[in-house]
């Protein structure tokens, strides 16, 4: 496989794209005249929102060629993993969940199975796939997302396994459309890439380059998507509060915070995620001032011992991220805080774990994703000596976890009685007589309440708290 950028990618290639969305739709609708069958296709997403949104996208482009979704990858015609390759955990589910789909193949030999997402822009990864998983019929990358079209038809034409996984990224392509799976709740990308490279992360290589939208961009899709019903919109990127850096226009994320607030309609906004390094004033400042952006805040800070972060290239001490907690308090008394860390990063004493906890205890985090260091091939860390023990990274994170369940079970508690403003979402998944929504805090609400007040902001009193929800009581 020749791994090189092929293509100049401009912005008209989506035109193109249309081309091969109508080509399909052609060739699908001929296929009902002659079974009555719809063609269906599922798609699988691993990881973060990130590849949630693409997922999106790539359901966007199937709808607009006749294929409908389906819960069932026996009954699928076409079946898309979008795979995720931050932790081996996430890769092993994707092998697993390949080899599965040989049989399920040997029944339905039509079927098509594509691979694509941040695991194919690993060499290694394609490699093993062309060896051992024969049946997959085409793997693209994530900066050929938008070339799925063209992909399939070449596909159908195709007795071999296709494979088109590109090494850099091109320009940004507008304009892809996408099937919002959330109607109040929309997910919207303000930037992609990562410059960061952090020794653990295999980020930067697979999403390359850090690279902006223009806020008139962000603002058309936000603006249209409160047309169409949503109240709440997440802003997305590896690290959004970089946000503008390669842009023309001198424009920071708090300037493009405060562009968004004035969108009529638009209820809440929230973004993901954030790097401790790029927390300015300024965004303190937009985030207190803009009364749409909710007051919760999404910060990694991975490792509380400065030997430990300087070793993982996360360019802050323990005292330059707690000293950014206690601005960002100060000036939004009642924001929530949640964050990502990693226990076993290789070298990590006790000592240095212990600096860990310590900063878990001193912000008292509202939610924590808490992760175990794993190799991933290619990054600076997994050349480095003295890894941590399984044994070890595992003792570290139980203790970790149970800390931090005692704390956000603390935090729960004290909204006892309290009153909380909610976005009500649908019907709670604990208990399906009850309706769910989250406060501005992002905490989850159950409640006993009448359908009709789905996609509404609803005024709830908290009565009972629960270690990871909160139960209450609409106020009329
Ligand atoms: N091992 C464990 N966790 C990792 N993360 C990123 N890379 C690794 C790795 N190699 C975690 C970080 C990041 C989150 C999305 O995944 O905490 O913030
Ligand atoms: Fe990975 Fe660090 Fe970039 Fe986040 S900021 S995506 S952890 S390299």
């Amino acid at each position: 496989m020749k791994r090189e950028n092929k293509y100049e990618v401009t912005s008209l290639d989506i035109q193109n794209q249309q081309e091969f969305i109508e080509a399909m739709k052609q060739y699908n609708l001929q296929e009902f005249a002659k079974t009555q069958k719809v063609k269906k296709y599922i798609v699988v997403t691993y990881g973060c929102q990130m590849n949630e949104h693409d997922s999106e996208k790539l359901a966007g482009m199937l709808q607009n060629m006749g294929y409908e979704e389906t819960d069932d990858k026996k009954g699928a015609d076409l079946v898309i993993f979008n795979t995720c390759c931050v932790r081996e955990n996430a890769e092993l589910k994707v092998y697993g969940n390949l080899g599965a789909l040989k049989n399920i193949k040997k029944n339905n030999p039509d079927m098509i199975i594509a691979v694509c997402g941040c695991m194919m822009q690993q060499p290694q990864v394609v490699e093993a796939i062309k060896k051992k998983y024969r049946h997959v019929d085409l793997v693209f990358g994530t900066h050929n997302l938008h070339k799925f079209p063209e992909l399939l038809v070449n596909v159908k034409h195709s007795e071999n396994m296709l494979v088109d996984v590109w090494e850099q990224e091109g320009e940004i392509i507008e304009g892809i459309p996408s099937i919002r799976k959330y109607g109040l709740k929309s997910f919207v990308n303000i930037m992609y890439g990562c410059n960061n490279f952090c020794t653990y992360c295999i980020v930067p290589y697979t999403r390359g380059r850090e690279r902006s939208r223009e806020v008139s961009d962000i603002v058309t899709e936000v603006t249209d998507l409160v047309n169409n019903g949503s109240k709440e919109v997440t802003l997305l990127g590896q690290n959004v509060n970089s946000y503008g850096k390669t842009l023309e226009e001198k424009v920071t994320f708090g300037d493009l915070l405060r562009e968004l607030n004035k969108i009529e309609g638009l209820e809440r906004l929230r973004f993901m995620t954030s790097h401790p390094k790029d927390l300015s004033d300024d965004l303190i400042d937009a985030i207190a001032e803009c009364d749409k952006v909710c007051e919760h805040a999404h910060f990694p800070f991975q490792a509380g011992s400065n030997k430990i972060l300087k070793e993982m290239n996360r360019v802050y001490t323990k005292e330059d991220y707690l000293e950014s907690v206690e601005k960002l308090k100060a000036k939004v008394p009642n924001i929530s805080l949640t964050t990502d860390i990693i226990v076993g990063f290789p070298g990590e004493t006790e000592e240095d774990f212990l600096d860990t906890l310590d900063v878990v205890n001193q912000v008292r985090f509202d939610a924590v994703f808490t992760f175990i260091y794993s190799i991933r091939q290619g990054t600076p860390a997994a050349e480095m000596k003295e890894q941590v023990d399984e044994k070890t990274k595992h003792e570290r994170f139980n203790r970790l976890v149970s800390r931090i369940n005692e704390i956000c079970g603390e935090i729960n508690q004290s909204y006892q009685d309290q009153v909380v403003e909610i976005l009500v979402e649908g019907p709670s998944k604990t208990d399906p007589k009850k309706l769910m929504g989250r406060t501005r805090q992002n905490k989850l609400v159950n409640f006993v309440g009448d359908e009709s007040l789905i996609g509404q902001i609803v005024k709830i009193r908290i009565i009972e708290p629960k270690s990871f929800s909160l139960n209450g009581e609409v106020i009329l």
